[in-house]
């Protein structure tokens, strides 16, 4: 077998330039590895019904945003991915963690990226304690892992897999061959000694070469670190979790003694001018929060064909859809529009539940006319036109009475779905989209 090591393509024979990446003089052979016999009768099922382990422990990060992307803290001897852009805040995020947990065990940091000094320097700007942190700079996969199965810390974090080499295959550090090894490796020492693993990763701009996306089969989870360089605070998402949901997002704002959780979000992402036209206020469910976020949009005739459609933040045939929608029921004319919808603050709204909200920004923009004061949005659109309830009506509610909305436009939902509570906006339930925009939008 040949395998390339930028891409880990593999094919039946040598080539000079890889067929499937084009990087040149990368493959190499690779041989199979060999295959135990099979043994009969070594096989002995494990009825699900019988008790097993007890689920194992979790040590809680100190850090509340994260512990709620993890799904309430680390799991003993597992693995996580946390992935970002480069300057985007991972090594601060992971080195404020150990330091926190360093007060219950031991726990160390290889650093691959930085020198100790750097990390030094780091830790000092922290506003959190870091002298129990253990610190090794090194790059040798081989390396550490013989440092966690000796010194068994509680907690390794290692910055970065793209700077881990492994003796046993060539290739450059970084390449796609040697992060899988390293992942594979980390992976089988956390099993075997119940150490817990922090792998950062660095993801190019172009979300491209040896990202976490690719080592998401290996590992437990994986978080991504995301943010606007022009502002400061920062959204942890997990994309994977085999100990938590993926709906929870975490909420930070990087300040001068580094990342602060952000403990009451709910208001976070409106903007201050909010009343514009072409924005409409959306309620929506981020696992166990709700936050009110932007739907913004901007319509303006072109002469490209087709019109372009480009959503930031929303689903895009969710999008194409509601664009259908408004032009069958609700006589939009978009089709030498260009239309371009994005939810602020790099917040996902991908449920269809943001559907009206888009609708209404859509036709805001269209119209020239703001949404109504006071109001917010949600409920998906049918391509009949129709607006169909949505889950957490409850709480939606709950989240736009809590920032002071006067009207909630919305399906029609039953009453006891929905207590009635002072302070909650006056429900204005619509059964279709145009009495939604007579509502909200009317000219
Ligand atoms: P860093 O954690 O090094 O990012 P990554 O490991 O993802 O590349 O830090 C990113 C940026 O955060 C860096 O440019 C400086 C800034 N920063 C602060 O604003 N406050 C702080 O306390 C720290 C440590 C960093
Ligand atoms: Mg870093």
């Amino acid at each position: 077998m040949f395998v390339c090591r930028e891409c880990g393509a593999h094919a039946p024979r040598w080539m000079g330039r890889c067929g499937s990446c084009g990087a040149w003089g990368t493959v190499n052979e690779q041989l199979p590895a060999s295959v135990a016999p099979i043994r009969a009768g070594a096989v002995t099922p494990v009825r699900l019904g019988d008790a097993g382990e007890s689920p194992a422990p979790r040590t809680g990060t100190g850090i509340d945003e994260l512990d709620r992307v993890l799904g309430g803290g680390l799991v003993e001897g597992s693995l996580v991915l946390i992935g970002g852009e480069p300057g985007i805040g991972k090594s601060t995020l992971v080195l404020q963690a150990l330091a926190h947990m360093s007060r219950a065990g031991d726990v160390l940091l290889i650093t691959g990226e930085e020198s100790i000094d750097q990390v030094r320097t780091r830790a000092q700007r922290l506003a959190v304690d870091c002298e129990a942190v253990g610190v090794v700079a090194e790059t040798s996969l081989e390396t550490v892992v013989a440092a966690i199965e000796t010194l068994r810390p509680a907690v390794v974090a290692i910055d970065s897999v793209q700077t881990l080499v492994s003796d046993a295959i060539d290739g450059a550090p970084g390449t796609v061959t040697q992060v899988r090894q390293a992942a594979a490796s980390l992976m089988k020492a956390a099993k075997t000694t119940g150490v817990t693993v922090l792998l950062v990763g660095q993801v190019t701009k172009d979300g491209g070469l040896a990202g976490p996306r690719m080592l998401e089969h290996l590992v437990d989870t994986v978080l991504i670190f995301e943010g606007e360089e022009m502002r400061s605070h920062r959204i942890l998402r997990a994309v994977k979790n085999r100990f938590g949901s993926i709906d929870e997002t975490g909420l930070f704002e990087m300040r001068a003694r580094g990342l602060e959780s952000v403990a009451d979000p709910a208001g976070l992402f409106l903007d201050a001018h909010r009343g514009q036209v072409g924005s409409c206020v959306f309620p929506a469910i981020q696992g166990s929060r709700a936050l009110l976020v932007e739907v913004q949009a901007l319509v303006g005739h072109t002469e490209v064909v087709p019109p372009r459609r480009v959503g930031v933040g929303v689903d895009r045939t969710r999008l194409a859809q509601v664009i259908a929608v408004l032009s069958r029921h609700a006589g939009l004319r978009l089709g030498d529009q260009d239309v371009f919808v994005s939810v602020a603050g790099g917040i996902r709204a991908l449920d269809p539940a943001t559907d009206l909200a888009i609708a209404l920004a859509i036709v805001s923009a269209h119209r020239g006319v703001p949404v109504a004061p006071g109001a917010g949005a949600f409920g998906e659109l049918a391509l009949t036109g129709a607006v169909r309830p949505v889950g957490h009506a409850a709480r939606r509610l709950a989240a736009l009475a809590a920032q002071g909305f006067e009207i909630a436009v919305m399906p029609r939902t039953a009453t006891d779905a929905v207590p009635e509570s002072s302070g909650a906006p006056r429900r204005a339930e619509v059964d279709g989209v145009t009495q939604a925009l007579d509502v909200a939008c009317a000219r």
